[in-house]
């Protein structure tokens, strides 16, 4: 048995980790609006105390007006990213029924980051009503419900619509079986409404199924989503990895992060077969911009997730342990997990903790 594990796993494609020579690596900076700036900022600091060989290319994606005359993200941004393949992103401000798409989208479809990673772990040392919390939702990123096709048939009647592909939807299942094998994960769970949606979660579902044949050793089921939802907030060690349809994997994931202490907390990778993005999930918090009180977790994580992606682990695990660490004392919480400190403080804990580990 363990020797066909083995062999599977030389023989896997290593959809979920790409291979980076020992010298300084180059890396887009997106720092984004309101808090972002102050969380990188917080970011930098801390991968210069652990010497993590990476030279950060910080670009601004504020929208500009292209020929066509619709806004879209400047053309620098998108060509640091090309030439990098590997970036770490701050929230961006996403207007509301108006103005230009999200951003947050247009990233992902530009660099086509079909599979979005988020992994929900509970924080030892940070109490919430759950302590067996450790799941991992896969989300398909390009299509269904974010398609972005909408259009009004009439006065008063509007249609949107759920754009469902083999081919994005066997790319994802694949990623999540590869994402378990690589990960040491026992069980994928396919997430689904095809009692409903027959047609576009029935495919998105046949997909799954299709692909888990490929993949004897990891254990597959298909829940509904509804049911999932229930059984996650009554006994999340149900639950191992998930994968779902776009919106489902965004509602999903919220919830997840909300068991462990919200989205300050919870890291996030967008990934595609020519690069990758990683990202705090939280807003750009506004009410707190420039004043010292932002919570860097999610971004810092965020950026641990790319480590390991880049196989750096070595300074993704150092960095990681420092700042669990500076959670569990609890003697430098931000506002959010209900302390007092600055995040510069915080930040330089996690920072002096890494300096004194080295
Ligand atoms: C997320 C966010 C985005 C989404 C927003 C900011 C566009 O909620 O990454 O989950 O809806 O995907
Ligand atoms: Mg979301």
């Amino acid at each position: 048995m363990a020797a066909r594990f083995f062999k599977k796993l030389v023989a896997a494609k290593p959809l979920g980790t790409r291979l980076y020579s020992g010298d300084v690596k180059k890396c887009t900076l997106i720092p984004g609006d309101g808090i972002g700036p102050e969380i990188s900022a917080a970011v930098q600091q801390i991968f210069a105390a652990a010497n993590v060989p990476i030279e950060w290319e910080t670009v601004d994606v504020t929208p500009v007006r292209g020929p066509d005359g619709k806004f879209g993200i400047p053309q620098a941004a998108i060509d640091s990213v090309n030439r990098n393949k590997i970036g770490l992103k701050g929230p961006l401000m996403t207007p509301v029924g108006k103005g230009h798409r999200s951003l947050n989208l247009a990233l992902r479809k530009e660099f086509n980051l079909y599979a979005n990673v988020r992994p929900c772990r509970s924080l030892e040392g940070y109490k919430t009503l759950y302590d067996d919390v450790d799941v991992v939702t896969i989300r398909e990123n390009t299509e269904g419900e974010y398609s972005g096709i909408e259009h009004e048939i009439v006065d008063g009647v509007v249609q949107s619509i759920k754009l469902i592909t083999e081919d994005a939807s066997m790319r994802v299942a694949e990623f999540a079986f590869q994402y378990a094998i690589e990960n040491n994960r026992k069980k994928v769970t396919a997430v689904h409404k095809a009692n409903i949606m027959r047609m576009s979660d029935g495919l998105f579902l046949r997909c799954c199924r299709e692909m888990a044949k490929k993949y004897p050793d990891v254990k597959f089921e298909e829940k509904y989503l509804d049911t999932v939802c229930l059984n996650m907030v009554q006994d999340p060690s149900l639950y191992d990895v998930l994968v779902m349809p776009n919106l489902y994997g965004d509602i999903l994931s919220d919830m997840c992060a909300g068991l462990v202490g919200g989205l300050g907390l919870t890291p996030s990778g967008n990934i595609g077969l020519n690069g990758a993005l990683f990202e705090s999930v939280h807003g750009t918090a506004p009410d707190i911009a420039g004043q010292d009180k932002a919570n860097p977790t999610a971004l810092l994580l965020s950026a641990v997730m790319m480590l390991k992606y880049m196989q750096l682990a070595p300074y993704a695990n150092v960095i990681e342990k420092a700042c669990f660490e500076t959670i569990k004392e609890a003697k430098y919480l931000t506002g959010d997990l209900g302390g007092k400190a600055k995040c510069s403080e915080f930040t330089n804990e996690i920072c002096d903790k890494i300096s004194k580990s080295s």
